[in-house]
Parts: C-alpha cells; structure tokens; sequence
C-alpha cells in the first residue's frame, strides 16, 4: 500500500534540516522484504555541502544493509508531485530497477506514480563499469 510509504516520506520530511531554501523535502523507499527507511533533506550554510531528501534515505538502506527497491514516495509541503533532481534520480536508479514505482505526491498522498524507467531514460548504469 503506497499510502503508508507516502506517511513515511511526510513524516521524514518534518524532520528536514532547510533553513536556507525553506523548501522542506521528504523521501522514502519500501524493500521487497517489506523495510521501509525515510530521509529528509539536510543544508548547510556552506551551500554546496547540503543534500537531498533522497539521499538521506538511501543512506538509512544502505547502511541496513540494501536489498531490492519496490516503491519510493517523494513529497515537498510547498509543491505538489514534486520530481527527484537529476543526481537522485542518478542516486535512486544504483539501487533500483527500470520497474521500480516512484510515487509523486502532494500534502495529501500519492498524485502520479511512475517507474524509474520513466524518470530516467538512458540514464548511466554501471554494468559498463564491470
Ligand atoms: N531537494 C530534495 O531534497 N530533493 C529533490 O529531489 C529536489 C530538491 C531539496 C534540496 C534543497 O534542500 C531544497 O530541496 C531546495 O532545492
């Protein structure tokens, strides 16, 4: 159910550190096994050294130990169906699947959901790293 995921991202996103955009963000990702983790956005008076809602959250799974990534909810207070910047999209496909739902949401849930296929077309994978 994407509701409850969307609750976490909204949840996480109270806890945002923006004080300079004031544009508080939050994220958050479901495993197959069912964890969910969460993250908001975290500035810094040095601008440049702050980062986004969904890096925080990836943090959290990565350091859980990762595993397969179903659904993400992303929701900003001050815009509705708020879309992940390029550099999470970057971010979130290491760790996702082309069928991985992203849920795009406004203040009262999930308004659009699409994969990360969509997101990102062609984006760089690392296969060719390998
Ligand atoms: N932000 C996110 O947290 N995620 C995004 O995908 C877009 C932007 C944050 C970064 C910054 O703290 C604020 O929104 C304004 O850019």
């Amino acid at each position: 159910m994407s509701h409850d995921l969307f609750e976490a991202a909204r949840a996480a996103m109270a806890k945002c550190h923006a004080p300079y955009s004031k544009f508080p963000v939050g994220a958050a990702l479901r495993t197959e096994d069912g964890r969910v983790f969460a993250g908001a956005n975290i500035e810094n008076a040095s601008y440049p050294e702050g980062w986004c809602a969904e890096t925080t959250a990836l943090s959290h799974y990565v350091m859980a130990g990762g595993g397969r990534i179903t659904e993400i909810a992303v929701v900003a207070e001050k815009m509705a169906k708020i879309t992940p910047c390029g550099g999470c999209r970057q971010r979130l496909a290491e760790f996702s699947g082309p069928d991985t739902k992203l849920h795009l949401c406004d203040d009262t849930g999930v308004v659009k959901t699409v994969t990360m296929a969509e997101i990102l077309p062609l984006g760089f994978r690392g296969d060719v790293l390998k």
